[in-house]
């Protein structure tokens, strides 16, 4: 049940396998890329201690020796000092230009890890295995990779290409229901952007695919790489349409300043509420109908998922205050906030045409209902 998916970059193409069973032939996939037959992972202590003994298994049998460091886990290894450990330990592996760096966990681990690797030598390639749902349909792929600020996140960084990603769903078992869900918002944001027989086949099949139905999930990663791959493809370092992969995070970015990026609202949640939002704005801009929110809502409720602002536990800032932080977030251009709004579920644009006061508004509603 192995899917793959390519990802077409002139002299920067690579391959995505999905599938349950992806980890086992890690080495094998690896082993075949040539190079020093020792392999660095970068990982967190939470991912080493559940998964790293079958990777470096994987590893062996194909006749590769490995090591590994494991960073804290959590948002705040984004960090320059975790940056310098990673790339000063890579440096005392001896990596060297030919050479594969294995970036093995989540979303953090992957944007360090790809980083480290972007600038190591001025450049080595490297491997993600992504381990958190939100990783294997979003961060992994692409090629963006960075730390965080204290101005903000993900403000340091450059687009690097993986050489290949292996996502093995299996690994998803290990989630706990909070962050599969909170990875899930990033799917359903594949369906509201672009493919709205997807959505609908979420509506259907979400419930199960969260059960744990492996078909399922296998097919939702993979449609939300193929989704992702097609977009990057056609712009690659965010100067048009990959914008479109940021609906919903207008919002998000706003709700997680407010919430100082705690384990109040994952970044999924985020996401989720932000998609929301951004359909109900649309809806009162006129753009698309007023069922298309009550869909939406409707589908995130069904997979006991945050669906609104008040869904947050703990205080907010007013709506002026929520409006203030997305004036923040580096999607501003020019002064102007950016938002990806819809015409219908499936048909998402980006747009600097939208007043104030609508977002006013709906942020108003929000925090009141
Ligand atoms: N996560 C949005 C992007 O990769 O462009």
């Amino acid at each position: 049940m192995t899917a793959k998916v390519h990802v077409d970059l002139p002299g920067r193409a690579y391959d995505i396998l999905i599938g349950p069973d992806i980890l086992a032939q890690a080495g094998t996939h690896i082993a075949a890329m040539g190079g020093r037959r020792h392999i660095c992972i970068l990982t967190d202590e939470n991912v080493a201690a559940l998964h790293l003994a079958p990777l470096q298994t994987a590893f062996s049998d194909a006749g590769l020796t490995s090591d590994a460091l494991a960073l804290p886990m959590g948002e705040a290894t984004k960090c320059w000092a975790q940056l310098e450990r990673s790339v000063e330990w890579l440096l005392t592996q001896k990596v060297e230009r030919g050479d594969i760096v294995v970036a093995f966990g989540g979303g953090v681990i992957g944007d360090l890890a790809g980083f480290a690797a972007a600038i190591l030598r001025r450049g080595v390639r490297f491997v993600q295995i992504p381990t958190s749902l939100l990783a294997q349909v979003d961060s992994s792929v692409g090629g963006k990779t960075g730390i965080n600020s204290p101005s903000g996140k993900n403000l340091i960084g450059v687009f690097h290409q993986p050489s290949l990603v292996l996502a093995d769903t299996a690994l998803l078992a290990t989630l706990t229901p909070r962050d599969f869900l909170s990875g899930y918002g990033e799917v359903v944001k594949y369906g509201l952007l672009g493919d709205a027989a997807f959505f609908d086949w979420l509506e259907a099949e979400g419930p199960a695919l969260a059960g744990g139905d492996m078909n399922a999930r296998v097919r939702a990663v993979t449609r939300s790489c193929q989704m992702k791959a097609d977009i990057v493809q056609r712009d690659e370092t965010e100067l048009g349409d990959r914008a479109l992969l940021n609906l919903g995070h207008t919002f998000c970015h706003a709700l997680e300043a407010a919430t100082g990026y705690s384990d109040r609202l994952l970044h999924g949640e985020g996401v989720a509420i932000g998609c929301a939002l951004a359909f109900e704005l649309s809806a009162r801009m006129g753009l698309c109908s007023q069922e298309d929110p009550s869909r939406v809502r409707a589908h995130l409720r069904d997979m006991g998922m945050k669906v609104d602002i008040r869904d947050i536990q703990g205080d907010l800032p007013d709506a002026a205050g929520l409006l203030d932080l997305m004036g923040q977030d580096k999607k501003v251009l020019d002064g102007k906030l950016r938002f990806v709004l819809a015409r219908g579920i499936g048909e998402a644009f980006m747009t600097s045409d939208v007043p104030r006061e609508a977002v006013l508004a709906v942020l108003d509603d929000a925090l009141r209902a």
